[in-house]
């Protein structure tokens, strides 16, 4: 063959539908001595990733799935920016700082010329650097006071249902994190009256969640800023409050807008949210504000020489893409604050329909309350009637649909687990996870779904029926459906080589961690 017959055959093989890959494995875990053209690469992880769950039938996650296309359009325009480099893109720093003014207004800093902030990857770096400015606040005050900022050491206090971004800034910053239990009384969040218990002088400050991850209630800020007014006036100790608002900073402010619980409270020296939860951009971009420029000590903050001018960095990361504070930017200016209410009470209404549902069919108690009315006392499991469409009627919360078997349903059919739920509705596509509530109700099991902007109706819907249709089915002997204990104790596990590479497995975490009981598990 000559070689020019050689390249036609090989030209015309290279076009075939995943070329030389069709039929040779492929080199997963180290790279392969030659390439494959884009195409065929292309074509390969696309079809792998095919495999995927699908986002739009993702329930159990906050993070939102959609955008208008023409976002698209602006990020892909914008997708080789580095946020830090401010002297090379400032007009994207300028929008980084009017998505900040825009942040701090609404959340009612005393002056939002005043506030500082930053963006983040998301919520957890902005706790952790939410922490950070409380931790060294703390030590400056003992320091100047002569005490010891080691014996003992620094605490934080937070409820027991805290996500596992709360509990790491505990263990990555060397913060005694004191974990305060969660009841059905205290509806399954922080008892600000319990959280005085383990406060003391060497408490940095109080993390207080705008909308638990595990049922979407809204802890009492300002029932905990008074309390902590209180002890104050009592001891001379102020202690802080930051509000994890990873989901409610976007949500509360618009649903909700005169609930209590952003910087109108003077105890509250800083905020996170996740852009990309329900400030509606696709994933990465987080924030973090401070009431004013007091509560972020200086030396948390770098100045940086080297990339053509002076550029001040408070962040974790370094270079982070600036295309999700653009898609956040066109949010503010395209939905506007009445585009975000609409957006949020269409949540609001589709989860209380969803939450209704489920109750009406017996199998079901609901455990969030935002369908229920407001003010309404702990623990309630009867099926709560339509009240109307004015959301000031109703309990306050993220559009979070919370719910297990009712205690009727586990009586008639003791074998059926309600985790088979999970596993059954993820083989018709949604994905809807089922965990233990957080610790002292652990032996408590709940199903979720976090209804966002594209979970229409007729999703709703559709989700109703099936798992109506699920549960049943379930209920009856001969169901094929029994066969899932087998399936069950696989269900989660990835194939075997695949799921361990690269991952760290639990033998190989020395001493391994003592479980805290909260959303995170040790290794
Ligand atoms: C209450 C709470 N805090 C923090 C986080 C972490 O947020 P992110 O995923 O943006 O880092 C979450 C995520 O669900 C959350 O629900």
């Amino acid at each position: 063959m000559t070689s020019s017959d050689q390249d036609a055959v090989h030209h015309s093989t290279s076009a075939r539908y995943g070329a030389r890959y069709g039929t040779s494995s492929l080199p997963k875990y180290k790279i392969p001595s030659t390439g494959v053209d884009q195409e065929t690469a292309y074509q390969i992880i696309h079809d792998e990733l095919s495999l995927d769950g699908c986002p739009l039938l993702n329930l159990a996650s906050f993070v939102q799935t959609w955008m208008p296309p023409i976002v698209d359009k602006l990020m892909l325009e914008n997708i080789s920016k580095n946020l830090i480099d401010q002297d090379e893109y400032p007009i994207t720093q300028d929008i980084h700082t009017r998505c900040i003014s825009i942040l701090s207004e609404l959340w009612h800093a005393p002056s939002h010329h005043h506030a500082v902030g930053t963006a983040t990857t998301g919520s957890s770096e902005a706790i952790q650097l939410g922490g950070l400015a409380m931790k060294r606040i703390w030590q400056e005050k003992r320091k100047a006071a002569g005490k010891s900022i080691h014996e003992p050491g620094p605490n934080i206090v937070m409820g027991a249902n805290a996500q596992v971004a709360l509990e790491k800034f505990a263990r990555y910053f060397d913060v005694e994190m004191r974990l305060v239990p969660v009841s059905v009384e205290s509806k399954y969040r922080l008892d600000p009256k319990r959280a005085m218990q383990y406060v003391d002088e060497n408490t940095i400050g109080v993390y207080v969640i705008l909308g638990s991850t595990y049922t979407g209630h809204y802890e009492p800020v300002k029932e905990m800023a008074d309390l902590l007014d209180e002890y104050e006036k009592e001891t001379g100790h102020s202690v802080p409050i930051h509000v994890d608002g990873a989901s409610g900073g976007f949500f509360a402010p618009f649903a909700t807008p005169n609930l209590e619980w952003d910087f109108k409270i003077p105890r509250v020296v800083s905020i996170n949210t996740s852009g990309h939860k329900f400030g509606l951009a696709y994933v990465g971009v987080g924030w973090v504000i401070w009431r004013s420029a007091k509560y972020l000590p200086k030396d948390l903050i770098f100045e940086l020489h080297y990339l053509g001018s002076v550029e001040y960095s408070f962040s974790l990361n370094f270079s982070r893409p600036a295309h999700p504070i653009i898609a956040q930017y066109f949010n503010f200016l395209h939905l506007g604050f009445q585009g975000y209410r609409d957006v949020a009470l269409a949540d609001l209404k589709n989860a209380r329909t969803l939450s209704r549902a489920l109750e009406k069919t017996g199998f079901y108690t609901v455990l969030s309350d935002i369908h229920r009315p407001a003010g309404c006392p702990a623990g309630i499991t009867a099926v709560t009637d339509h009240l109307g469409e004015d959301v000031k009627l109703y309990e306050p919360g993220l559009p979070v649909v919370a719910f297990r078997f009712s205690d009727e349903f586990q009586r008639k059919y003791p074998d059926v687990r309600q985790k088979w739920i999970q596993t059954l509705l993820r083989a018709k596509g949604w994905i809807v996870p089922n965990y233990d509530l957080a610790p002292d109700l652990n032996q408590v099991d709940i199903l979720r779904v976090v209804v966002k902007e594209n979970f229409t109706e007729a999703l709703l819907d559709r989700l109703v029926c099936d798992i109506v249709e699920i549960t049943e089915d379930l209920t009856k002997q001969d169901s094929s459906a029994h066969g899932l204990t087998t399936l069950g104790k696989h269900h989660g596990k990835l194939s075997s080589h695949e799921g361990a590479h690269g991952r760290v497995e639990a033998h190989e975490v020395e001493g391994g961690q003592k479980d805290s009981g909260t959303y995170a598990k040790p290794c």
